[in-house]
Parts: C-alpha cells; sequence; structure tokens
C-alpha cells in the first residue's frame, strides 16, 4: 500500500536532515501529477485567488471557493500531504466559526490547514485545532493576509529586533503545537537560525537556502502566470507558450479546414 506523507514524516525528514518539496495545486490533474512525481506536500494555497481567478490579492477569496479547489485537489492526490490555506477572514473571526470551517475543509478531503500569523488569538485557534485533531501549519514572516497592515510585499526580519522577533514568533508556534511553518520573504540567515532553535520544519518560501522544505506556486514553477514572479520563484517550464501555441494551431487548423481529419468523424 502506498505510504502517505504525514506530520511524522516531515518530523523524520528534518531529524535525518532530508529536505523536502512542497508546491501549491488548485486542480485534480495537476495535483495527480505532482503526486505521481513525488512531491510531498500539496498546498491549496489562496495565492490561487490571483492565479487561477484573477483577482488582484489574496483578500478576495472566500472560504466557499477555496472549498471547491480542496476537494478537487484532494481527489488528486494520493501520497502527498494536502494543506488547504485558510482564506482571509474564515479563521478571525472568532475561535467557533473557524473550527467549523477548518472541520469543514478536512472533511472535504484535506489533511491539514495553513493559518497565517501568530497573535495570541491565533495561538489559540493552533491549540485548538490540535485537540479537534487538525495539524496545522504556520506562516510567518510576510504574510499577505495582512499586506495592507504591513503596508506593502516587504522583506520581514531585516533589522536585528525583528530578527529576534521572527525566531519568537516561530518557537510560539511551535509550543502551540504547529507541525511546519513557512517562512516567507525571510533573509535566508535569520531563516536558518529559525531551523536550527526549533524542532519543527520550517519551509522556505523565499527564506534562503538553509529550510527544511521549500515551496512554490506551481504557476511560478510551470511559467503560467504572467502578472508577476517573485525573485524567489524558478521557472522549469513554459506553460503560457504551450497553452497559447496550441491555441493558435487549433485555430489556424479549423481556418484552413485541417482540423477535424477524416480519422476524428464518427
Ligand atoms: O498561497 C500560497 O501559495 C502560499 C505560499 C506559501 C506559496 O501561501
Amino acid at each position: 500500500m502506498l505510504k502517505k506523507i504525514s506530520v511524522r514524516t516531515l518530523r523524520k525528514y528534518k531529524e535525518n536532515h532530508e529536505r523536502f518539496s512542497m508546491l501549491t495545486a488548485y486542480d485534480y490533474s495537476t495535483a495527480k501529477y505532482f503526486d505521481e512525481a513525488g512531491i510531498d506536500v500539496i498546498l491549496v494555497g489562496d495565492s490561487l485567488a490571483m492565479v487561477a481567478l484573477g483577482y488582484d490579492n489574496t483578500n478576495n477569496l472566500g472560504i466557499n471557493e477555496m472549498a471547491v479547489f480542496t476537494k478537487a485537489v484532494a481527489r488528486g492526490a494520493k501520497r502527498a500531504m494536502v494543506v488547504t490555506d485558510m482564506p482571509f477572514m474564515s479563521y478571525t473571526i472568532d475561535i467557533p466559526s473557524a473550527l467549523t470551517n477548518i472541520g469543514n475543509m478536512i472533511k472535504l478531503g484535506s489533511r491539514a490547514v495553513k493559518l497565517e500569523g501568530c497573535n495570541n488569538y491565533i495561538l489559540e485557534l493552533i491549540k485548538r485545532c490540535v485537540n479537534m485533531g487538525v495539524p496545522v501549519m504556520g506562516h510567518i514572516g510576510f504574510t499577505p493576509q495582512s499586506e495592507n497592515v504591513i503596508g506593502g510585499h516587504y522583506i520581514q526580519g531585516k533589522t536585528e529586533d525583528r530578527a529576534q522577533e521572527l525566531l519568537q514568533e516561530a518557537k510560539k508556534l511551535e509550543t502551540a503545537g504547529v507541525f511546519s511553518i513557512v517562512l516567507e520573504m525571510v533573509p535566508e540567515q535569520v531563516a536558518k537560525n529559525i531551523t536550527e532553535n526549533i524542532s519543527v520544519p520550517t519551509i522556505s518560501c523565499g527564506a534562503g537556502r538553509f529550510c527544511d522544505g521549500f515551496v512554490m506556486v506551481c504557476d511560478d514553477l510551470l511559467g503560467k502566470y504572467d502578472a508577476f514572479t517573485p525573485k524567489f520563484a524558478r521557472k522549469y517550464g513554459d506553460i503560457k507558450s504551450l497553452i497559447t501555441n496550441c491555441a493558435t494551431n487549433y485555430i489556424e487548423d479549423i481556418k484552413n479546414g485541417i482540423y477535424p481529419n477524416e480519422n476524428e468523424v464518427y
């Protein structure tokens, strides 16, 4: 039987200094192919607001929309751990409504959730989730859902004070019970220090080379989304050109009477 990636597997990876991989996915077939390729964690990221739904930022995404994408990805992933990124305001109003929304994502097939931030409310919510049987992935550094409070996309932890604050936040998340922590847009030495001083795996999202795991938005990896690409993303393909070329050739073949041909009719 296929051995599923679990919180235990990720902990073992860290103990054995084995790096692990995480990608976002938003649909069934992409999740299936990533899973077959051997990806460890698939995040149904709220980045889907921009790259799959065309919104301006992540805060436009609602929990009902996230439910559809979570179901699709969960059906495609057999081995990878599927984590749902809880959308803006779906977990910050109060604990009961947060637990209901989080529980529903698990019922739809997700095996964990990701929550941004580290205030007392979030720490309490993490404890309640873990007690309820839901593993939580933390997310600190640049937290896109707070972009309007931060004042834009800024690297976090550039001053000594902020670097210390991030380390303390990571320790608080660890104590609250997270199974891993995404560090977004953090200088690599700050991320390295955090990684060396906590027992749960860290995941680099623009946080350099010394974390335990690494994540990228699938549309950046595949070369599909062209509105913006962060510095830390590496393009491994050019799906945008592939899609455009396929569509152009199809349109031409129709105009020229080449499609359908005699083998493509009943
Ligand atoms: O929504 C997202 O894609 C994320 C990242 C960690 C990649 O939160």
